[in-house]
């Protein structure tokens, strides 16, 4: 399938479940009212709906996320949506699906779906004639592991051709994380500090102030490790990190974001603090005496010239003191104490806010007004981007339809994702215990030692 071939159809599994609530059709109707979208767009699904429900259910998703249901893009997503239900075992569901389908030559289908199901649909669709020429949309969890993680794009492999699949990591459709990389390389003035000669640290924070809500199940079964730190959190440190794209390769950009992830080095257990909010055990569908992890600090290292000896904390958790993603780069203190000032003031430093309240900082010292010279901390805002917080699922499966992969992860790069966790995952160290509200347990100070402190972000 050419590159620049526009999908022309839109298939999405699991169309009666939470994501395509969530995010599939506010998404769709976005695509539809800002970029005409004009394609039929079938949801499968096991639920038995008419065609007149699942449309219901359209407007209910719509109307819940704030989208305008009287607005003549909505009617027009309407007119284009048909729905196909079935067991997914069922080849009758997949006839269906190929009679649907029309003469399209080139659909897009999205597994929103349990992992567990991929094997089963994708073969059927191979088999009804619908996987040809077709791309594919796939969701994380890729794998519990690397071993895992290798079995399932075998088995995706076995349909269906590498460049044609779309493996969603939603964070890269997050406007301020495509602007970390955007700052780092259109403008000459960060890449000269960018490296161990003028970075002490860096620090990637990815708190939330709530719990696991509904998902005890799911969560007890994977952990702030494989939730977040393995994908998100390791896709933003490689925006940070990753060398500038050379040539004009369509993989150019890809390419570098894995030969970073596949020099960060394997973390070491003495480097991973885990915590659990109390309270925890309680959510229905936990494990009694889980040792799940809601809370997961580490230090990492990437084993390069530019990176060498320079620590990487990241830290995420959930019921932390508030909702904040973002990326602080630390300088290094200036070799003199010219001004003879304590040394635990800032050093400088560079802060990228994902969420909530998009920024762009430069943090440095000046001087305050007055007869002796003594400064205090400042940060110069680049930028702020209030409401840049459009959910990234239009961008990505509008992207995946044009055959753009950029903004995806791949076969090579989850599976370097899983080679730096590789070593901790599943209880190789305790889980501590902490309150809700709190900055998780304290003996993540501990990862530091000498190399500074947590710089706890605070909404602005
Ligand atoms: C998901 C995780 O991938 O990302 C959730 O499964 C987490 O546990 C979510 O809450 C965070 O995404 P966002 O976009 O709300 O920061």
């Amino acid at each position: 399938l050419p590159n620049n071939t526009h999908s022309d159809a839109f298939v999405f599994f699991g169309a009666s479940g939470d994501l395509a609530f969530k995010q599939i059709f506010p998404a769709l109707l976005g695509l539809v009212r800002d970029e005409g979208l004009d394609i039929p767009i079938i949801g499968v699904a096991r639920t038995q709906w008419s065609l007149d429900e699942f449309k219901k259910r359209a407007e209910e998703s719509v109307k819940t996320h704030g989208g305008d249901v009287k607005s003549e893009a909505f009617k027009k997503l309407l007119s284009l949506l048909h729905y196909v239900s079935g067991d997914y075992a069922d080849p009758k569901v997949f006839a269906q699906l190929r009679k649907e389908l029309g003469d399209a030559k080139c659909p897009l289908h999205y597994l929103a779906i349990p992992p567990f199901l991929f094997s089963e649909v994708a073969g059927q669709l191979a088999q009804s004639g619908c996987a040809e020429n077709a791309r594919l949309v796939v969701e994380k969890p890729f794998g519990r592991d690397r071993e895992s993680a290798d079995e399932l794009s075998q088995i995706l492999d076995k349909y269906f051709s590498e460049r044609n699949i779309f493996r969603i990591d939603h964070y890269l459709g997050k406007e301020p994380v495509q602007n970390i990389l955007y700052t780092r390389f259109a403008n000459s003035i960060f890449e000269p500090l960018w490296n161990r000669n003028y970075v002490r640290s860096i620090q990637i924070t990815m708190a939330e102030n709530f719990g696991v809500q509904d998902r005890g199940s799911f969560y007890d079964s994977a952990g702030a490790i494989r939730d977040v730190l393995q994908n998100h959190m390791l896709q933003i440190l490689a925006s940070l990190t990753m060398d500038p794209p050379t040539g004009q390769e369509h993989e150019a950009l890809r390419d570098r974001k894995a030969s970073l992830l596949k020099s960060v080095r394997p973390l070491d257990a003495n480097h991973l603090v885990r915590g659990q909010y109390k309270g925890y055990q309680s959510v229905p569908g936990v494990k009694p005496g889980s040792t799940v992890e809601t809370y997961a600090a580490a230090k990492l290292y990437i084993d390069s010239w530019r990176w060498e000896g320079v620590p990487i904390f990241i830290r995420t958790g959930k019921c932390l003191p508030v909702s904040v993603a973002e990326a602080v780069v630390e300088f290094k203190r200036p070799p003199r104490e010219t001004f003879g000032e304590i040394k635990a003031i800032g050093c400088g430093h560079m802060r990228f806010r994902i969420q909530p309240d998009v920024a762009i900082a430069l943090g440095t010292r000046v001087k305050v007004p007055g007869d002796r010279m003594i400064g205090d901390d400042v940060e110069l805002v680049l930028t702020r981007q209030p409401g840049v917080d459009r959910p990234p699922y239009q961008r990505l499966l509008g992207d995946a339809m044009e055959g753009i992969a950029d903004l995806f992860t791949r076969e090579d790069i989850v599976d370097a994702e899983w080679r730096i966790v590789g070593n901790i995952l599943d209880n190789v160290t305790p889980v501590y215990s902490y309150d809700q509200g709190t900055w998780g347990p304290t003996e993540a100070e501990q990862l530091f030692g000498m190399d500074g402190r947590w710089l706890n972000p605070s909404p602005k």
